[in-house]
């Protein structure tokens, strides 16, 4: 019985140590903190996808400046889970779905289809949803 005690309260420590060391607001070892990473990268790359496909592109300069900004915002669902910044299943979760969805609006993108890109657009920001509901406070 003392034994499975012990267990139990080295499991809470164990499990309450990866919580506390999970930084949310930032990495462990690198600068960029998540409101940063959110308002310089993010968000500004999101807005620019969301303007860009409220009308199909006009030209192929508009469709590349949306692949670009697809692809950076992909990227961000790595950035998201680097560093020690990951504290949970739910944050894991969104990052999967902003990283999967991104890559889907890109290969709509590519193919120049309007209107799969904003399927694609939209249910890639359910992860912005997902992931603030449970840690933007
Ligand atoms: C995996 C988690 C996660 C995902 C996914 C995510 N965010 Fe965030 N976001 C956060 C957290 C945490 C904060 C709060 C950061 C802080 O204030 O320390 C935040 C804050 C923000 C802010 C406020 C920034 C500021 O300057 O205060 C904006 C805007 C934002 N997110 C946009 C988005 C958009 C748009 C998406 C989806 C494309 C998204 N986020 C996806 C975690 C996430």
């Amino acid at each position: 019985m003392k034994k499975a005690i012990c267990v139990a309260l080295a499991l809470a420590a164990i499990l309450g140590a990866s919580v506390a060391t999970a930084q949310i607001k930032k990495g462990k070892t690198r600068i960029l903190t998540t409101k940063q990473l959110m308002g310089g990268l993010v968000q500004p790359h999101c807005k620019a996808l969301g303007d860009g496909l409220k009308e199909a592109p006009a030209d192929d300069d508009a469709w590349a400046a949306l692949a670009t900004h697809a692809a950076l915002l992909n990227e961000t669902s790595y950035l998201l889970m680097d560093d020690g910044r990951c504290p949970d299943a739910t944050w894991a979760d969104a990052s999967k779905i902003l990283g999967e969805g991104s890559a889907e609006l890109y290969a709509k993108i590519e193919a120049k289809d309007a209107e799969g890109a904003q399927a694609a657009f939209k249910a890639m920001t359910q992860s912005c949803g997902t992931c603030h509901k449970a840690h933007k406070k």
